[in-house]
């Protein structure tokens, strides 16, 4: 770890209270994100929650909104999950890396990738969210997430619709829904993507 990226740890309080946590992250300068970005955005959801979904960062809106999953990549997986019946308010929504990584294109800011070192700065906060927690199931959108919980050489390909058995709990692998934003033939990406979900819910694909 270089001095540039000293990672999250050093902010992690010692407690198993998501609020304190996420309060915690706020201060966060384990890595440059924190300079460009607006706000932290950190987890959401009930804290007996079985299930956690982790997606890659926030996205323009949530970085403005403070919040996971309220732009459109969160509404098409608000869809999905109406269209599973599987309730979003019983889920846990959390993020690989907590602040907004962009770069500026006249008034737009577009979403880049984080690079591997800011993830790995920034995996602190989501063990520690995992660990208040103790899922059952912790199901990675996008090749971020399941990089971040299974490992650099994890593939999304190889292992989407599917689940691995860690210590602590079982790790499920999806596309990531602003893929499917992005796909050519939209409709089947969607089905392919609610197809993995019902498998991972253990819930009956729609239609
Ligand atoms: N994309 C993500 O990965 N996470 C969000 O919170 C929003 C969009
Ligand atoms: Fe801290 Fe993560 Fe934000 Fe980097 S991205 S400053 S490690 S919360």
């Amino acid at each position: 770890m270089t001095t540039k990226f000293p990672g999250a740890a050093r902010y992690v309080p010692d407690t198993t209270d998501l609020d304190a946590m996420a309060a915690a992250a706020a201060h966060c300068h384990g890595c440059d994100l924190y300079r460009d970005a607006t706000r932290t955005v950190f987890g959401e959801g009930p804290a007996d929650a079985d299930t956690v979904l982790v997606g890659e960062q926030p996205g323009n809106e949530e970085d403005l909104d403070g919040h996971p999953f309220v732009g459109p990549a969160g509404r098409l997986l608000d869809r999905a999950l109406a269209d599973l019946g599987v309730d979003r308010d019983r889920l846990y929504l959390t993020n690989a890396v907590k602040h907004f990584r962009f770069v500026e294109r006249g008034k737009r800011r577009i979403h880049q990738q984080p690079s591997r070192t800011e993830v790995v700065a920034c995996t602190p906060w989501l063990t520690a969210e995992l660990d208040a927690l103790t899922p059952e199931l912790v199901i990675c959108l996008g090749a971020v997430a399941t990089r971040a919980l299974l490992g650099p050489s994890a593939k999304v390909t190889e292992l989407r619709g599917g689940t691995v058995e860690l210590e602590r709990h079982r790790a499920g692998v999806t596309v990531h829904p602003s893929s499917v934003l992005r796909a050519p033939d939209r409709h089947a990406a969607y089905d392919e993507f609610v197809g993995d979900l019902a498998r991972l819910f253990s819930v009956p694909a729609p239609g």
